[in-house]
């Protein structure tokens, strides 16, 4: 049972964000409108669920967009797909109670009826409520389950993480240091450099727009890098291929720097850096590995409770936040993980 979980209620119409124009590059708030419909009634098989808190995702760049990604384009004039936690205040779906708490695909708005397959985990945990839409949503997940059974660190290992200030990059500093592996960050504000130090795990962090972190890694790393857990590709990807390790591990988890891939990018060749460095480099989509994720809250949970794992939240409160939320975590305005209190 979650240890926190904050006042909500039952507001009698349904609001919802909704897709209005499809986005080029970063979702804009003007790609957004706000409307009100009455409450849906769930069919046989189905739930009614409260939304209490919207998660914001990079991924949802990615959903609103008709650039090539790994799911269908969100519908223009339909709810903006998102994951959310709320609770059940409806069932007619057997195997889900009402009162029960969970993590899933329900949209930004107030209330979603959907069928049981649109649940992510059971919000069933002893952490807060809202943790469950990032310790043990999909950012937690990700960062362990990308870190180790694509990065697959071992103990003495160094490892380097982009956005490492952020949600997964701030799990990943600690739980490459719970492995007893030596991280090291590139996030983009000083005061992001200081959390990956102080807080994240981290034994050393850079800001990659006003440092020269490469020439750095020739200190930090003389050996060169044995995993880089890439969340933003371009430059940064470019560079740090070129200090990788003979047999390094490049996890391709995400692509937050580029600004478009119609027409395609292009940059440095790095064939050479893959072949000469005997690399591996993988592509996660967290998805693939939903097998694992028991294992991965367990972990989670673990480290959490005896104090090895710590998270922050950036909480908005107010659905009318929601618009502008993807720009704003692609700006870099996030503290934390980013979520949008409904209840
Ligand atoms: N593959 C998967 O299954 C999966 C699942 C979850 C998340 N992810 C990926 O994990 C990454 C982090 O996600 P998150 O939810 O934890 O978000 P987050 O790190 O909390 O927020 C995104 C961060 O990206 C950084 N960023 C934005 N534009 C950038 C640029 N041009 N260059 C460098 N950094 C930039 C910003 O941090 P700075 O202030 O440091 O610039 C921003 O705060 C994303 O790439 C996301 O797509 C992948």
């Amino acid at each position: 049972m979650p240890t926190d979980i904050p006042a909500y209620g039952l507001p009698p119409r349904n609001r919802r964000v909704l897709l209005v124009r499809r986005p080029a590059g970063v979702p804009q708030p003007e790609d957004f409108g706000i409307d009100e419909v009455a409450v849906p009634e769930p069919g046989p098989g189905e739930i009614l669920v409260r939304n209490i808190y919207l998660s914001v995702d990079p991924a949802q760049r990615g959903w609103a967009s008709a650039e090539a990604n790994y799911s269908a384009p969100v519908a223009l004039g339909g709810p903006m797909r998102a994951l959310a936690v709320g609770v059940v205040v409806r069932s007619r779906a057997e195997g889900v109670k009402e009162g029960a708490f969970l993590y899933g695909w329900f949209g930004w708005q107030d209330y979603a009826v959907v069928a049981p397959t649109a649940i992510v985990q059971r919000a069933e945990a002893a952490i807060p409520l809202s943790a469950h839409a990032g310790l043990l949503g999909i950012n937690g997940l990700t960062a362990y389950l990308a870190l180790t059974e694509l990065g697959r660190p071992v103990a003495g290992d160094t490892v380097l993480v982009s956005t490492a200030g952020g949600a997964v990059g701030s799990y990943v500093g600690q739980i490459a240091r719970n492995l007893g592996c030596r991280a090291i960050g590139l996030t983009g504000d000083d005061a992001k450099v200081a959390a990956c130090v102080e807080r994240y795990g981290y034994a050393g962090a850079y800001n990659y727009r006003t440092a020269d972190w490469a020439a750095a890694l020739a200190d930090d790393a003389p050996k060169g890098l044995d995993v880089y857990f890439d969340n933003v590709g371009g430059p940064i990807l470019d560079a740090a291929l070129r200090r990788m390790a003979v047999g390094g591990r490049v996890v391709q988890c995400g692509t937050a720097s580029i600004a478009s891939w119609v027409p395609a990018p292009t940059g440095p060749r790095s064939e050479r850096e893959v072949l000469t460095r005997r690399l591996v480099w993988s592509g996660f989509v967290v998805f693939d590995h939903v097998a694992r994720f028991e294992a991965a809250n367990a972990a989670l949970v673990g480290w959490y409770g005896d104090g090895r794992l710590v998270y922050d939240e950036d909480i908005a409160d107010g659905i009318e936040h929601a618009p502008g939320a993807i720009k704003a975590l692609y700006a870099g305005e996030n503290r934390g993980k980013k979520l949008v209190y409904v209840g």
